[in-house]
Order: C-alpha cells, then sequence, then structure tokens
C-alpha cells in the first residue's frame, strides 16, 4: 500500500490544499493530511479545530485521512509507513524553501520521497495567511475555503474584530 503524506499548516485549509489533497489521493492508496504543530508560530485555529475543519471537507475523498503531526515529519513518515511526501508549488517563491525541506528530510528519513505537485493555476495566489488577512477585515472568503467551513471561518475573525473594539 502507497501512503503519502501531505503536511502543513493548514490554518485554515484552502481550496488550494484540498486541490492538491483530492489529486494526491488518485495518485496514492492513503494519503493522511498531516496538521504540523509549529511551537514558534502561534496559530489562529488550535490543532483540534484545524483537523476538525478537514475532516469536514475530506467526506468525499475515502482514501484521505487526517491527523496531528506535532514531531519531525520524517518521524512521522516512519511512523506511518509512508513513501512521500506531496507538497504543492504555486510559484518559484515557494521553490527555494520547499527544497531546502526535502533535502533535509531526505537526509533524515532517506526512503521518504518528496512529491512536488503543480498547483492548479485558479489557486496559484492563494495562501492561508491571505484568507487570514481577507477574513480578518470582514471581507468575503468564500472563493477562498471550502463551504464546509467557510462559516467557522468567517466567525472565528468577526470574534476577534468585536474583542479588539
Ligand atoms: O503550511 P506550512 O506552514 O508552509 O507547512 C510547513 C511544514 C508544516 C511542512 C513545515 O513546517 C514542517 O515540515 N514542519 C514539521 C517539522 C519538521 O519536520 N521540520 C523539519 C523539516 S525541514
Amino acid at each position: 500500500m502507497r501512503i503519502a503524506i501531505c503536511p502543513g499548516s493548514f490554518d485554515p485549509v484552502t481550496l488550494g490544499h484540498l486541490d492538491i489533497v483530492r489529486r494526491a489521493s488518485q495518485l496514492f492508496d492513503l494519503v493522511i493530511v498531516a496538521v504540523t504543530v509549529n511551537p514558534n508560530k502561534i496559530p489562529t485555529f488550535s490543532a483540534e479545530k484545524r483537523v476538525e475543519l478537514i475532516r469536514r471537507c475530506i467526506q468525499t475523498m475515502p482514501n484521505v485521512e487526517v491527523d496531528c503531526c506535532d514531531g519531525l515529519l520524517a518521524d512521522y513518515a516512519k511512523q506511518k509507513n509512508a513513501c512521500a511526501l506531496v507538497k504543492g508549488l504555486r510559484a518559484v517563491t515557494d521553490f527555494e524553501y520547499e527544497f531546502q525541506m526535502a533535502l533535509i528530510n531526505k537526509e533524515l528519513n532517506p526512503e521518504l520521497e518528496t512529491v512536488f505537485m503543480t498547483t492548479s493555476s485558479e489557486y496559484m495566489y492563494l495562501s492561508s495567511s491571505a484568507v487570514r488577512q481577507v477574513a480578518g477585515y470582514g471581507g468575503d472568503i468564500s472563493k477562498f475555503v471550502p463551504k464546509q467551513i467557510l462559516q467557522d471561518v468567517a466567525e472565528r475573525f468577526c470574534i476577534e474584530r468585536n474583542d479588539t473594539v
């Protein structure tokens, strides 16, 4: 069984992320979406909430699971018997950082391949930080996040705006 991991912060998950996950699910037997915990970043959504939001969006993808990873991805991949990490690449600006991570992960776990998938052109501009920024100003994010999580994301930022008034 060929298992791949789609890792990321997913703070929150976007239509661009889900496009990569869906396409990866057509190439591998099982795809694990791994929500990573970065101790240096304070996320908008807790890891548990990010997992819950993603779970709602993958209902129609039978060979996709979601999980939380709070250690090194290279170790997590070993533990899950995964053969590949799948990363979406939006532009050359993503490449340098992703290339470095791929090489580090290869050093840490030589059996693990990193597979780069080109983002679909309609999502090239999309990132979680752009979603957070638009939502933070009360803008319309319906073209950026799946409808299953739209209300939760918008409400989270609505609460934040009301807190700061
Ligand atoms: O969505 P992001 O924040 O761009 O994802 C970055 C991510 C989660 C893939 C990266 O931070 C990561 O790999 N974190 C897990 C910890 C780890 O294994 N670090 C060493 C990789 S070089």
